[in-house]
């Protein structure tokens, strides 16, 4: 056998193959078990045949491995060339909302259904808006350091959304029909019902002859767009320094609708928020006449509106972010 022309003859053969199979046929032809050089190799006696076969043999192994990933290059090449741009694409994971964040847009969807006006209020407010114009005694225990984060003496970050009450009357005149959402903080302790963040969202209706009635009946309407016909919710009488007379919002327990368990502390009821009819006192601070005009005015807790609408039975969770959780909605 001539050694070197049949490595030339291989090697042509190789640089020869045009696809993946073909040269699959010439390895065989040149280097599988029965080829030629693999006989020849089996048969040899003498040292020196044997190292030239071998060196020819790893050669050849070497040209096959080069000319596959040329051939394997090419193909890509030639696949790319045939691609269709027209084809839809991989779709990116996309996200989704918040489920606060969504809460807090329904919520504005449904007084925008009203007629009210959304406001955006600022989070860093006087102890004017957040206490004084709201009437709140120098005695009340939420003027604490210990309840309300100070950033001084005279600002701090607000304990409710009532401060957007203030701002939009101090700078015009009613008839006002305005909801504030947006975030709020007091130095509570983490707990299934609170969170040292946490949401409201204000109603403020100021207008002539506005009553209690109007309250009631504009809150039911909320609770039935928010909740649907089947959850209860009740008037309870309650005192804020910002209203007279003022109420309280609860709503069935959702866990045993309104049977009580553990949750609602065996009431039955869990508490949504403060409302009431605008204190006088609160109208002249802001250089309202109180016997033209009356209002009503509430905030509500998103946080546990949403926590009622899901079904979740500790608001903390909404702070998480575990994805598990968040996925749901
Ligand atoms: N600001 C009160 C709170 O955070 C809730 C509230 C009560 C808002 C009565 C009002 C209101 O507008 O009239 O607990």
């Amino acid at each position: 056998m001539d050694a070197q022309a049949l490595e030339n003859e291989a090697l042509s053969a190789i640089e020869a193959a045009d696809s993946p199979d073909a040269l699959e046929d010439v390895r065989v032809q040149f280097l599988g078990r029965k080829s030629e050089l693999k006989l020849a190799l089996r048969e040899v006696r003498d040292r020196e045949t044997g190292m030239a076969l071998n060196a020819a043999r790893e050669r050849l192994e070497a040209a096959v491995d080069e000319r596959q990933a040329t051939l394997e290059r090419a193909g890509r090449l030639d696949a790319a060339e045939g691609l269709d741009v027209t084809l839809p694409g991989d779709r990116p994971p996309l996200g989704h909302l918040h489920p606060l964040t969504q809460i807090m847009r329904e919520a504005e969807d449904i007084f925008l259904g009203l007629g009210y006006e959304i406001v955006d209020s600022r989070e860093v407010e006087t102890v004017w808006h957040n206490f004084d114009a709201l009437n709140q005694p120098l005695t009340h225990p939420s003027r604490s350091p210990r309840d309300t984060f100070y950033v001084d003496d005279n600002t701090l970050l607000r304990t409710h959304t009532s401060t957007g009450q203030i701002r939009v009357m101090e700078s015009r005149q009613p008839p006002i029909y305005i909801a504030v959402p947006g975030r709020t903080y007091r130095r509570d302790t983490p707990s299934p019902k609170n969170t040292p963040v946490f949401h409201q969202i204000e109603a403020l209706a100021v207008d002539r002859h506005i009553t209690l009635a109007d309250l009631k009946g504009t809150f039911a309407h909320f609770c039935r767009a928010m909740f649907g016909d089947d959850r209860e919710f009740r008037m309870r009488t309650n005192f804020f320094p910002f209203t007279e007379p003022s109420v309280e919002f609860d709503m069935t327990c959702f866990l045993c609708e309104g049977r009580g368990c553990p949750f609602c502390k065996h009431t039955g009821w869990y508490e949504m928020g403060g409302a009431g009819v605008v204190d006088p006192a609160v109208f002249e601070n802001v250089g309202y006449d109180p016997n033209e005009w009356s209002g009503f005015a509430w905030g509500l807790g998103l946080d546990r509106i949403a926590a009622q609408r899901h079904g979740i039975p500790d608001i903390r969770m909404f702070w998480e972010n575990d994805l598990r959780v968040l996925r749901q909605f």
